[in-house]
């Protein structure tokens, strides 16, 4: 039964208790009791990890009727064993990761089958039917930590190779954040506080017989071999980076700056600054290179194409984010106003949690290498907050890579479209399409034709907007400043589009409002 269900079922049975006591009725006492008590077990069950893809779909790896009895026999065993264990015991209801972190306070049972149910339920998200190479984060980090991948690869090997008996080889990452390729025996997880020396398992591959032996008999090495061609590394890459996340405070104050707050941008000075750095020291220019290309991969995978997929001879890159083409986002990884704006913004939530400042000024190559590492940690954990279309950061950062970017754009026209219908009228114009008048108007980007005469706007992104005591607060609006317009218009593509009269007060970098200028 899905978790909801099941809340809605209790929720069912705590009303049919009230009723009967409301209506006087006797209480049928035994069976509601048994009813709820079944629920509650039912709550803490742990659940069934579907399988990602057929049982066909790893032929180059597994065969059918492995994966058919791997999955459904041994895989299920375990956790109808573990679900039968635990509910024997008092105030279990906890998560499967949980159980097998704190495995020392379990049964030698409970501790088979959670690591059982746990190490599969890693395991089938894993694999792939889709052929994926090792890319990314986690490619960088094995050869910093291997020398090679072909290294890492031999030591995986090697190691799973020499487990003897039943269980698991793993590349976990420690607590001191290096990479490790590790056995454990049995159901062992590296997760458990019962392995010495263990970690956060990243990649794992099944050693027991029952995994291999129908297809490869005795030939456990060619089975090992063959796990290569099915390993899901976009999956490893996100528990790699999960990993990673997990440990940073991802608290309210990113919120504050990276997404709600304002773009410190970068001035020229600056700008000049980082050029003579890029310059001076490539490595920098390439470690911040590689770490935008895959965020970019990552966060905008739907517009991702690799080499030639887009078009013939169209280099890799995002495609179609903001109109048809080749985006503008591409030029960022090698675009000094956008490393200068990102080392500002990253810097404005370091200052705030109290963590050094990132700088290269004044510093010698390693030690700009170093701090290009920190700033590449920084964004990739905060990837999603940085490079999102409403955060201030990303918008600064676009509009740098090209003044007249399609993205603002976009908004931009999405907005006017909304205001024809806010003002009830066909006349509301974007300046600049007629071209050539925006730099005579300055900071006007619509206007609407009354009565009155033209009426001037500016159209801002945002977040979200407060109204409290009379005043509404407008947070997520890039470059916050005043402007000489009519009427000060937000919009989004999610929350559409609100028209103020433009008699705003600017509080802590976010426009202000009374609640009567408020037009829609
Ligand atoms: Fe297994």
């Amino acid at each position: 039964m899905s978790f909801r269900k099941l809340k809605e079922r209790a929720k069912e049975l705590e009303e049919q208790i009230k009723n009967e006591v409301v209506d006087n009725k006797p209480i049928e006492e035994s069976t509601t009791e048994k009813s709820r008590k079944e629920i509650l077990l039912e709550m803490k069950k742990i659940g069934i990890d579907r399988l990602p893809y057929s049982y066909s779909a790893l032929e180059s790896f597994i065969d059918k009727e492995t994966m058919y009895v791997h999955y459904n026999k041994h895989y299920k065993g375990y956790v109808d064993k573990l679900n039968k264990a635990i509910q024997k015991r008092k105030g279990s209801d906890l998560d499967l990761e949980q159980i097998v972190k704190g495995i020392s306070r379990f049964n030698n049972n409970i501790r088979n089958n959670a690591g059982g149910a746990f190490n599969h339920a890693l395991f089938w998200k894993m694999l792939t039917p889709k052929s994926t190479r090792v890319y990314g984060p986690i490619l960088r980090k094995i050869k910093e930590d291997f020398g090679s991948y072909d290294n890492f690869k031999k030591e995986f090997e090697k190691k799973a190779k020499s487990k003897f008996g039943s269980g698991w080889v793993w590349l976990v990452i420690t607590n001191s954040d290096k990479l490790k390729i590790m056995t454990t025996s049995n159901q062992d997880n590296p997760l458990m506080n019962t392995i010495k020396f263990g970690g956060y398992p990243i990649l794992g591959l099944d050693l027991w017989e029952h995994a291999y032996y129908l297809k490869y008999r005795n030939k456990r090495d060619e089975y090992i071999e063959n796990f290569w061609k099915v390993i899901n590394w976009p999956f490893v890459n996100k528990l790699f980076l999960g990993r990673t996340k997990d440990k940073i405070n991802e608290g309210k104050f990113i919120k504050e700056v990276i997404n709600e707050g304002v773009s410190a941008g970068c001035n020229r000075k600056q700008v000049n600054t980082y050029r003579m750095i890029f310059n001076r020291n490539p490595q920098v220019k390439k470690k911040f290179m590689y770490a935008i290309m895959d965020i970019l991969k990552e966060v905008f995978s739907e517009y991702w194409f690799e080499k030639d997929e887009y078009k013939k001879g169209e280099m890799s890159g995002v495609y179609d984010f903001e109109q048809s083409g080749r985006s503008i986002i591409n030029k960022l990884n090698t675009n000094y106003t956008a490393f200068c704006t990102l080392v500002n913004d990253i810097n404005q939530y370091l200052k705030k949690v109290g963590i050094n400042p990132i700088n290269l000024v004044g510093l010698d190559n390693k030690q700009q290498l170093d701090e290009t590492d920190r700033l590449v940690r920084y964004m990739t954990e905060l990837r999603y907050r940085i490079f999102n279309t409403e955060s201030s950061t990303f918008q600064t950062v676009m509009s740098g890579l090209d003044r007249s970017n399609k993205f603002g754009d976009k908004r931009e026209l999405n907005a006017v479209i909304n205001l024809k219908k806010i003002f009830n009228t066909k006349e509301v114009f974007k300046v600049g399409e007629l071209g050539g008048v925006d730099d005579m108007l300055g900071g006007v980007d619509a206007y609407v034709v009354t009565p009155e005469g033209d009426k001037t706007m500016q159209i801002k992104p945002f977040n979200k907007i407060e109204e409290e005591d009379g005043k509404i607060t407008v947070y997520g609006s890039g470059n916050v400043k005043p402007y000489t317009v009519d009427y000060l218009v937000f919009h989004n593509d999610r929350d559409g589009t609100i028209v103020f009269n433009n008699n705003t007060e600017i509080i802590d970098g976010r426009y202000v409002f009374n609640s009567d200028d408020r037009i829609n």
